[in-house]
């Protein structure tokens, strides 16, 4: 490209591009929108319930009657997609994760709930078992504390199965077992939920910033081991290309990478090799992460998040789970 542009200082000012705000706004290239953003949102048991996490400030747990606050303020600020995560009590866990598919489970009845309305926006669900099994791991574990890849998938395709019975839109493993999108994929299609997307956690590191989020779902406690033996290697990125493959041949219609910002090489790679819709997951470290500089004053927290949000666009980014979503969608309508 070099060689095509002869021209350079002082013809050639790039500063002139940036010199009022009509220039800046017509040379933009990447833009966030409303479009852009997936809601997650934390439900529990009981009646009029909507508990604050500690670790994640202004974020709660929502039970099941109050679902009808959050179905109105997504439809009202244009939010196409929420993503539910089950806070399951205690003594519902256990090491074989029966709850996961109990048809009465958490994510079972909101589904019943939400779709009983008539909303505008999708429902994404989870499909792991870290909520449902006693020793926090998102598959089964044999005694000598091995996650067992072939045994989990089995689970895992039921679970995804129940969900999509209820109205699942979006089905999105996020447990890093190899092969488990084929096998879900096979057992929808099975099925006859031949429209039922599946947005496959495809690279997903062993990051220290699920922290908050394992508080969220009540899971940190149990948790007794790391999750390095299925969730990816902090340091690796062609490894990151060989998982998003797998994923798309197995038949994901989607692909994610999590953590988000201390990733953006991974989804810029994974765009430019596959071309492939591409979700990033702003995770609950990272939001906790702002919210306490922010209320310590050392930043701002609406220009951080917008910042960091448009980044996700700039690295190629389709959409992003983040749990600034409903600010951000109300920001943005209000033109600020
Ligand atoms: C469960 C799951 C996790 C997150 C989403 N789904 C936690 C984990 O893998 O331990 C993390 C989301 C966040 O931190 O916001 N498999």
């Amino acid at each position: 490209m070099s060689n095509l542009i002869s021209s350079n200082f002082p013809s050639l000012r790039l500063r002139r591009g940036r010199s009022s705000p009509w220039i800046r706004n017509l040379l933009t290239e990447n833009r966030l929108t409303t479009n852009d953003l997936i809601w997650p949102i934390f439900i529990c048991d009981g009646e009029n319930k909507k508990e604050e996490i500690s670790s994640m400030p202004n974020i709660y747990r929502y039970s099941i009657d109050r679902l009808t606050e959050i179905s109105e303020t997504a439809d009202n600020l244009g939010i196409n997609l929420i993503a539910l995560f089950p806070y399951t009590p205690d003594e519902k866990k256990t090491d074989s994760a029966e709850e996961s598919i109990n048809s009465k489970n958490l994510v079972c009845r909101a589904l019943n709930k939400i779709k009983q309305q008539n909303n505008n926006f999708g429902v994404m669900c989870d499909i792991a078992l870290d909520p449902y099994t006693s020793h926090g791991h998102d598959g089964l574990m044999n005694n000598e504390g091995e996650i067992l890849n072939d045994e989990t998938n089995s689970l895992l395709a039921k679970q995804a199965l129940l969900f999509a019975e209820h109205g699942a839109d979006i089905i999105a493993p996020s447990d890093m077992m190899d092969g488990r999108i084929g096998i879900i994929r096979n057992s929808l299609e099975e099925n006859k939920f031949h429209n039922t997307i599946i947005l496959s956690y495809a690279a997903k590191f062993a990051s220290k910033m699920y922290s908050p989020f394992r508080e969220a779902v009540g899971s940190s406690s149990n948790l007794k081991s790391d999750k390095k033996t299925y969730q990816m290697n902090i340091a690796n990125s062609n490894e990151a290309l060989r998982e998003v493959e797998m994923d798309i041949k197995e038949g994901a219609d989607i692909v994610m990478v999590k953590p988000g910002i201390s990733y953006l090489d991974i989804i810029s790679k994974i765009k430019s090799e596959f071309n492939f819709p591409t979700f990033a997951y702003q995770v609950s470290g990272e939001y906790s992460m702002i919210k306490a500089a922010a209320n310590k004053e050392y930043i701002n927290e609406d220009e951080i998040v917008f910042e960091q949000l448009t980044s996700f666009k700039r690295a190629g980014a389709d959409a992003i789970l983040t749990y600034f979503a409903p600010q951000v969608a109300n920001k943005l309508r209000s033109g600020s």
